[in-house]
């Protein structure tokens, strides 16, 4: 069997939550670190958050930990409220004390230079770590295996402003410093990430209490039914960092096309939008690949396998 390695860098978040569950107990993955940063929660938090999973779900081999702080120019103060105050629909996890405190953006470079052209970064939040992580070592874009990034749009509309997507608001310019980098990465937009939803039955799928993964699931998952209902009128919920999990492990399920594209830093309106070049011309270089079409079913369906092998591989 083959086993893949790979570092989850992550703003918990109940999908990022979920991409968790199904990375850890995924027995063809070795998830050699689990990175923070802030995004859907403040910094300290979202490091808080990724150790409240991990002890929660106690996987059979425990990753690093890397610890998040505020990108240069901080949050926006507009963050999503899908999530609940604590990004874990007001879950009240408790944590113990962490032994040993490193960034996360060392976290990353250690881990890649650990196991050069090895490692898969799957890049669930704003791109804050990996950014860093590339000016503390120029070498390391070209020692990444590859960079999964679940961000961006590739047509339709934003889902935090009118043009831009959440994750590369919160810190475009660490954005466009991965965009502008020379690692081998693929970006999975919400367009595609928005197609694959999740109905209530969702919660009757679940694995049950038994289970650890079980437990943790259905705390968290009811307040994001709630949320998209309440916030956005959804009789469903969206996974997007689920889905961008899946494309990592089954680039087969989409289609992914060579692309140009950049991040706007400063327009009034656009602050954060992910911009192509589409000109017949194209003037951009090709600097990453893109999902543009997905097997909606067979994600679904990858999903919910996952999570039950994550109950079956966390009975107690
Ligand atoms: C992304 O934003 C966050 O709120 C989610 O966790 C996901 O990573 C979707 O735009
Ligand atoms: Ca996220």
């Amino acid at each position: 069997m083959l086993i893949k390695k790979v570092l989850l860098d992550v703003d918990p978040g109940i999908d990022d939550a979920v991409a968790l569950c199904l990375a850890m107990f995924d027995p063809q993955l070795d998830v050699v670190a689990v990175t923070a940063v802030g995004g859907n929660v403040p910094p300290d938090q979202a490091t808080r958050n990724v150790q409240a999973i991990i002890e929660q779900l106690d996987p059979p081999r425990w990753p690093r930990i890397g610890v998040a702080s505020l990108p240069e120019l901080g949050l926006p103060t507009r963050s999503a409220q899908l999530h609940g105050p604590d990004g874990l629909g007001n879950s009240n996890f408790q944590v113990s004390e962490l032994q040993h405190r490193h960034p996360s953006e060392k976290v990353i470079c250690d881990e890649v230079r650990v196991a050069p052209g090895e490692v898969t970064i799957v890049a669930l939040g704003p791109l804050t770590n990996i950014a860093r992580a590339f000016q503390r070592d120029p070498a390391l874009p070209e020692l990444v295996g590859q960079i999964v990034m679940m961000g961006g749009t590739l047509s339709g509309p934003g889902n935090i402003t009118p043009a831009a997507e959440f994750n590369i608001y919160c810190d475009p310019e660490s954005a466009r410093g991965v965009f502008r980098s020379p690692a081998t990465k693929t970006l999975v937009p919400i367009d595609i990430t928005h197609q694959v939803s999740f109905g209530y039955d969702l919660l009757e799928k679940l694995p049950d209490e038994t289970t650890r993964a079980g437990r943790f699931l259905r705390r968290i998952l009811p307040f994001l039914f709630r949320s998209y209902r309440q916030e956005l009128g959804f009789e469903s919920i969206r996974l997007n960092d689920a889905v961008a999990l899946v494309s990592a492990l089954h680039p087969e399920l989409f289609e992914i096309e060579l692309a140009a594209a950049d991040i706007e830093l400063s327009g009034e309106l656009t602050t954060g939008a992910t911009v192509f070049d589409r000109r017949r011309h194209r003037e951009w270089r090709t600097n990453l690949a893109v999902a543009t079409k997905v097997d909606i079913a067979s994600v679904r369906d990858h999903v919910l396998r996952g999570l039950a092998a994550a109950g079956a591989a966390s009975q107690t």
